[in-house]
């Protein structure tokens, strides 16, 4: 099967893990890693988000192998008095390449707008931080037919730049409902979900952006479903939480991936 785009491979760690366990699961991940780690980074793009104070050292262990290291949310102002947040500055001094945007919990928990999470969007762009935003549905959104007007919203109120380039950025499709739940999208919901995405981008930006973004699964995306959901060459990959906290399990979504990377 011929794919469009490199599988992209995200773990979220959201706030779980210790800094003391980052050697380890390193190690691990190599262990469980088939034919193994080198190969599979070599196909893949294999990426961590991870806790802010984790980053740096994160970032000494990993990129040797060749793993990204992601922020998990971050500012869109240079400096100042915003307690409690990191800039874009301060992830560049540390060699940070990537940060996740938008997630649900942050629109949920921490209120943010979409304004704002365009604000962030546009900031890391233009400090060379590649950004997974994240945009999906509620369940009572998707029982009432307004799947598509609330991606069409999110996605709306952040890319609104002429010039943008596919390379530069990643969206993860994450619905709501699916979300630490155990209820994984179906593959034909999250092709759907991933096609309007993608036809939004085609529409609104250009063919050339449309074809070169990858576009993220996420909402319980674990082991038994990976093989199925990537099936669809619409789904360019994972944005994985709870499964991407043991090693090896994150590790056997890796040898999926890697068998159906052309
Ligand atoms: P779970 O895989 O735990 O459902 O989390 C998905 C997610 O929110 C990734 O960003």
């Amino acid at each position: 099967m011929t794919r469009p785009r490199k599988i992209c491979m995200a773990a979220n760690w959201k706030m779980n893990q210790s800094i003391h366990k980052l050697e380890s699961y390193a190690k691990d991940l190599e262990n469980f890693s088939k034919p193994s780690l080198s190969k599979i980074t070599e196909k893949l793009h294999v990426v961590l988000g991870v806790p802010a104070p984790f980053l740096e050292k994160a970032e000494s262990i990993f990129r040797p192998k060749k793993i990204s290291i992601s922020a998990q949310n971050v500012h869109w102002e240079e400096s100042g008095a915003f307690t409690g947040e990191t800039s874009l500055n301060m992830l560049n001094e540390i060699g940070i390449q990537m940060t996740i945007l938008g997630h649900s919990e942050r629109r949920t928990l921490f209120h943010e707008t979409n304004n704002e999470i365009r604000l962030k969007f546009e900031k890391a762009l233009s400090k060379n931080i590649t950004p997974i935003l994240c945009v999906g549905e509620k369940i009572e959104e998707r029982q009432t037919g307004k799947t598509f007007a609330v991606l069409e919203e999110q996605l709306s109120s952040c890319l609104s730049q002429e010039k943008l380039d596919g390379k530069n950025f990643l969206i993860a499709y994450e619905p709501v409902w699916a979300i630490g739940t155990g209820l994984t999208a179906t593959r034909d919901e999250a092709h759907e979900a991933h096609k309007f995405i993608r036809e939004y981008l085609e529409k609104k930006i250009s063919k050339t952006v449309a074809e070169e973004t990858r576009i993220l699964y996420g909402g319980s995306m674990k082991q038994d479903v990976t093989r199925e959901l990537l099936r669809s060459t619409e789904i360019d990959g994972g944005l994985i939480g709870g499964a991407s906290l043991e090693p090896e399990t994150f590790a056997s979504m890796l040898n999926i991936a890697y068998e159906l990377s052309p």
